[in-house]
């Protein structure tokens, strides 16, 4: 379908719906909801809120290594590809890129498909030389792209250590998917959170203003209003922390007190602090990341830091396997 100055690919049919999500989640022990469902659009706003807030220094630490790293960037994929980005296209980070790398194609693949419609026919018309193409679609599941014609080599970028939110054996499943679709020859830009002091982590995810709280609860707001649920938001409350010893952020929403809830007709109930797991956010040392990228068949050839080490931005290409020997 065209829309515009963009050609645009609805690839939705694959998508876990809220409603099977939650009723899977909910009755699961420990009960969860995958934290891909944050994001309506009060969810997405949300989220900007977080990546503006003093405390949460992943998105800017992330745009300043990528201003100063565009040109290598640049350097290291050559002229002529296509730059596939997953996950957004209304960030000033993707706007830096297309401005250093001048590719020939721009695919955008996102799950919300107004906020993609949105922000790639704005692209669209920002970069009048640049073609446009938009694939709404979870690439948590599948990363299969529609054929476009003459797409050059693929550069995928994957910023704000979204990788930090699978689970480490579907980051792996991700990557290999990333490595077949980018074939020999293309590559992956992906920024990824660092370990660090679990004070700066605390405080990332428990801002003073709230706002990471609130985002957390809106999962429970979309309950009642998608699903009919009958539950009181103020049975409920934010609570992150930092898990040493799985290396990860993780979010929960806890319950105040033993209570019930419905939901499409079904009864879940809940004791007292028992808790909805809602996100893990892994961090991950640059040698760890490495060893997932490799044993994805992914070859690490460049990484920045900041500083102060909290953010990571790594440029892998795909391993060349030898073939073996014909005797
Ligand atoms: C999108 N993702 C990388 C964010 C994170 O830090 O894991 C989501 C988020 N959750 C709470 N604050 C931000």
């Amino acid at each position: 379908m065209r829309q515009g100055a963009v050609q645009f690919y609805d690839e939705q049919a694959s998508t876990t719906t809220l409603r099977d999500e939650v009723l899977q989640g909910l009755g699961a022990r420990p009960k969860r909801i995958a934290p891909k469902f944050f994001y309506d659009e009060r969810g997405s706003r949300l989220f900007d809120a977080i990546c503006e807030l003093p405390e949460y220094y992943p998105t800017r630490t992330e745009m300043a290594i990528l201003e100063s790293c565009a040109d290598e960037v640049a350097r290291l994929a050559g002229a002529d590809s296509t730059l596939i980005e997953l996950g957004s296209g209304a960030s000033k980070k993707i706007r830096l890129l297309l401005e250093a790398l001048w590719p020939r194609q721009y695919f955008g693949i996102d799950i919300s498909r107004e906020f993609l419609l949105e922000s790639v026919q704005l692209l669209a018309r920002d970069y009048p030389w640049l073609e446009v193409h938009a694939a709404c679609a979870d690439f948590t599941q599948d990363l299969d792209l529609p054929d476009c014609p003459g797409s050059g080599r693929k550069l995928v970028f994957f910023p704000g250590s979204t990788i930090g939110n699978f689970e480490p054996r579907d980051a792996l499943a991700f990557l290999e998917r990333v490595r077949r679709l980018i074939q020999p020859g293309g590559a992956l830009l992906i920024g990824v959170d660092l370990k660090k002091d679990p004070q700066v982590l605390h405080d990332a995810y428990n801002d003073s203003q709230g706002v990471t709280a609130a985002f957390n609860l809106n999962l429970l707001e979309r309950l009642r209003t998608e699903l009919g649920a009958e539950l009181n938001l103020e049975n409920f409350r934010h609570r992150a922390f930092y898990n040493a010893t799985r290396g990860r952020v993780e979010m929960h929403l806890v319950s105040r007190r033993a209570q019930e809830i419905r939901v499409l007709g079904k009864r879940f109930r809940f004791e007292a602090d028992e808790t909805i797991h809602t996100e893990s956010s892994y961090k991950y040392s640059v040698e760890e990341f490495h060893a997932l990228a490799r044993r994805a068949g992914l070859q690490p050839r460049q990484v920045w830091l900041d500083s102060a080490r909290l953010f990571s931005v790594h440029y892998l290409g795909v391993i060349r396997r030898q073939r073996p020997a014909v005797a």
